[in-house]
């Protein structure tokens, strides 16, 4: 995007006049975690889930932020200032414990958190909506604590790499058995009509989107058991969805080379699609 005006560290500047310093923790370590929020037509989605979202990430990290409450205004004015108020858009935030001398335990002075923030013209995925995906699985080889958003992504970039590498749109994880998630999206699966998920807990990131989900279940009457999905049974399901903000819901009609049901996007992801479609019209 040209002339990008971004927020870093309480200014509003453009993208390319932001300075991060080689300490800062982030680049170091991965010492720092991150949001992704949807706009519609310029009104953010599920804004609060995400904020409380992130201050569960921060505490998991022990990162003192003060100023989650100015980040809304913050999101409202990024999206004036790059003229997207009017079309779909994706709101990254970015808070890293700081720039200190390197050392593996915390800066033993206190340093300032870093805040980063942008926003980009967020893609439609309807075409993949409307056809379907392929996706692949792979062992999860990620760190134990995938309920916190941090930014140390490198397990999701290897596994999103093998995705492209074989023509799928997503990676999803398998540790001990189970199904987890996607390197960047939650995973739901149907048999015999009721959707399964895996439930909360350190192994997936609680995904907004997968709670959007389970309310419009609830709300559509489909039956939902949070259980983990053995791979075992993977070649029985009926259907298979990824989810997260940016993907929204996306069928999955292959994985590996196999079909999934008969190879069209199923009757549940399709009334998933439109109740979705209908709570972000409500907007
Ligand atoms: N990723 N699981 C993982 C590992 C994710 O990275 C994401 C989202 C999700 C879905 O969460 P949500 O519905 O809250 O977006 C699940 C974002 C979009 C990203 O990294 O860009």
């Amino acid at each position: 995007m040209k002339d990008q005006i971004v927020f870093f560290n309480g200014d509003y500047l453009e993208k390319e006049a932001v300075k991060i310093s080689p300490e800062d923790r982030g680049f170091l370590f991965g010492d720092g975690v991150y949001e992704v929020i949807k706009t519609y037509q310029g009104k953010m989605f599920e804004f609060d889930a995400h904020l409380s979202r992130l201050e569960r990430s921060l505490n998991g990290l022990e990162i003192q932020f003060e100023e989650l409450d100015n980040l809304k205004s913050i999101c409202h004015r990024l999206s004036c200032e790059n003229k997207l108020d009017n079309q779909d858009a994706a709101i990254y935030i970015e808070i890293t414990r700081g720039a200190a001398r390197r050392t593996h335990c915390f800066p033993g002075k206190p340093v300032a958190p870093a805040i980063y923030m942008m926003i980009n013209p967020c893609p439609s995925t309807k075409k993949e909506q409307g056809k379907g995906v392929k996706i692949i699985f792979r062992p999860d080889i990620r760190w134990a604590r995938c309920d916190i958003k941090s930014v140390a992504l490198v397990a999701n970039v290897l596994a999103t790499q093998k995705a492209v590498e074989n023509d799928a749109a997503e990676t999803v994880f398998i540790r001990d058995g189970a199904v987890t998630e996607g390197a960047s999206s939650n995973f739901f699966a149907v048999f015999d009509d009721v959707l399964y998920t895996h439930p909360e807990s350190h192994y997936i990131l609680s995904g907004i989107t997968r709670k959007v989900v389970l309310e419009l279940c609830y709300e559509i009457g489909v039956r939902v058991k949070q259980y983990p999905i053995l791979s075992s049974r993977l070649d029985t399901a009926d259907e298979m969805m990824v989810v997260s903000t940016t993907k929204e819901i996306i069928p999955v009609i292959q994985y590996d080379d196999k079909k999934v049901g008969d190879g069209t996007p199923g009757p549940v992801a399709r009334e998933l699609q439109q109740a979705f479609d209908r709570a972000t019209a409500k907007l």
